[in-house]
Order: C-alpha cells, then sequence, then structure tokens
C-alpha cells in the first residue's frame, strides 16, 4: 500500500497521514511514513516531541550522504544518476509509535528542475520506497500541486486528495486528478475532511465520484486540541480514528 497524500494547505494532509501511518503500524505493518513537506511536522503528528523533531536532519541536508552515494565531484558536474540508497530508509529513519519516519525536507529547484546529487538522492529513495512490496509507505506532500508536477509521488500506487467541503476544493480534486493521469498514476481518492453537518457530506457526495470517495472525516475539535498541545491526534480524538479506520479499511481491500 503506497500512497501520496495531498491537497491544499491545511486541509488536514498531515492529520491523515499520521492517523493512517499508526493504525497500520498497530497491525504490525512495516510502514515508512515520508514527511515530503519542506515545512516538516508529521514527526510532531506521529508523536515526537518538539525536541526531537528539532534534531532531526532532514535526507536532503546531507550533503555528504549525497556526495558518497552519487560520487560527485566537487564542482557537482558528474555524478551517478541512480545512487544506491536502498539501505537509506532504515539507516536515516527515525522509529516513532512503530512508524518509520523519514524526513526528507526539499531541495531548491529553481525554475528549470534542479539537477544536483542531493535532489537525485531524494528522488531515488522515494522511488527504492514504492519497491518495497509488503510495505505501508505514506507521503506526506506539501501542499499545492506543483511539486506534484515534479514527479516526487509519480510511482505510488495512488493519491488521496484530501478536500475540504467547497467548490474550491472540488476544482483542486479534479485538478490532481488531471495530473495523475498526466503522471500515469492511476488511483486518485478523496477524503473529505472537516465535514460539519449533513449539508456539506450531501456536498462531497455530489461533487465527489462515489469511487474516488473514500469517506468524511467530521469537523472535530479533538484534532485540533492535539495540535495545540503538540500531540498526535492519535492519542487524543478516538472519534477521528474510528473515522480514519473505515477509510483505510477500503484501502485494504484495494490491496487483496
Ligand atoms: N477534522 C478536523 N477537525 C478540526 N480540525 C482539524 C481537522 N483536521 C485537521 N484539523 C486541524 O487543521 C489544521 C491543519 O491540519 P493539518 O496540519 O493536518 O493539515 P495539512 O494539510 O497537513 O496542512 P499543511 O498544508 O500546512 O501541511 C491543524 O490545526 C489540525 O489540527
Ligand atoms: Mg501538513
Amino acid at each position: 500500500m503506497k500512497v501520496a497524500i495531498t491537497g491544499k494547505g491545511g486541509v488536514g494532509k498531515t492529520t491523515l497521514s499520521s492517523t493512517l501511518a499508526r493504525l497500520y503500524a498497530d497491525e504490525g505493518r512495516t510502514v515508512l511514513a515520508a514527511d515530503v513537506d519542506p515545512d516538516a511536522n508529521l514527526g510532531l503528528a506521529l508523536g515526537l516531541t518538539q525536541e526531537e523533531v528539532d534534531a532531526i536532519i532532514p535526507i536532503s541536508k546531507m550533503r555528504e550522504l549525497a556526495k558518497e552515494r552519487t560520487g560527485a565531484s566537487d564542482d557537482n558536474r558528474f555524478y551517478k544518476l541512480n545512487p544506491y540508497v536502498a539501505d537509506i530508509p532504515e539507516k536515516f529513519a527515525k522509529s516513532i509509535n512503530g512508524v518509520k519516519l523519514l524526513v526528507m525536507g526539499t531541495v531548491d529547484v529553481g525554475g528549470t528542475g534542479c539537477v544536483c546529487p542531493e535532489h537525485v538522492m531524494l528522488k531515488s529513495i522515494l522511488s527504492a520506497l514504492t519497491y518495497r512490496k509488503n510495505d505501508v509507505v505514506i507521503m506526506d506532500m506539501e501542499a499545492g500541486l506543483e511539486h506534484l508536477g515534479r514527479g516526487t509521488a509519480a510511482n505510488m500506487d495512488q493519491f488521496i486528495v484530501v478536500i475540504e467541503p467547497g467548490s474550491r476544493s472540488v476544482q483542486t480534486y479534479r485538478n490532481v486528478k488531471r495530473l495523475a493521469s498526466d503522471l500515469g498514476v492511476k488511483r486518485v481518492r478523496v477524503v473529505a475532511n472537516k465535514v460539519r453537518d449533513d449539508r456539506d457530506e450531501a456536498f462531497i457526495r455530489e461533487n465527489i465520484p462515489a469511487e474516488d470517495l473514500l469517506g468524511c472525516i467530521h469537523y472535530n475539535p479533538e484534532i485540533m486540541d492535539a495540535d495545540r498541545n503538540g500531540k498526535s491526534p492519535y492519542d487524543f480524538s478516538p472519534t477521528a480514528i474510528e473515522e480514519i479506520r473505515k477509510i483505510k479499511a477500503i484501502l485494504d481491500r484495494d490491496e487483496t
């Protein structure tokens, strides 16, 4: 099961990523959760303390490692495009509540698309994750869609777009669907978050085809309380966990 969780800013990508990761971990699965947001906060949502989060060096900042693996020359003009990275998730992941967290960081790609050893290494690691046959891989993506076009998540089984009940979110879902098809990602699913009432839910059901809708998570002050306290929503919000468990059950059916 390999999903990239995407959507607009603040819709609940990290909340969903962390909760799914912990549900799978509690089942005894090997779970790799990749934080692909430069404004990394998946660690906190998985249950790390702020100090533990601050101590993590993102992979993109490991210049020496990139140099060693890609054999880059000092002027960065020559390096391997297919460095060996299969051992990196195990070596550099931070384990938290049964989840292996990989903080990827970002490499400034500028306007032209970056060709630097760090970027080559990041991409190689992300595609290596997709070869881990029986493992669960969850990518918590940066808000917005432009990074999807760079192909960071192109090898995932599916994209999950987190939306809020509103027309702009529905538009985002349609845009992601188009992009995914360009990238060859066949499945795009939707989780509607911060649903307040039946009218919100009806709006979602009218605008998202049933086969694409994984489910709804209701607006829930427990999730906000968890965030305010810098804690994992998984340890704070039983109602949300039950809703996300149902979403996971549909994902489980995809796997079989
Ligand atoms: N169902 C919900 N009910 C109430 N608050 C929620 C719900 N889901 C998420 N939130 C709150 O919304 C805020 C954003 O959530 P989260 O960080 O998961 O979103 P995100 O999409 O990852 O944001 P970003 O784009 O900044 O990465 C957080 O304060 C979170 O606690
Ligand atoms: Mg986030």
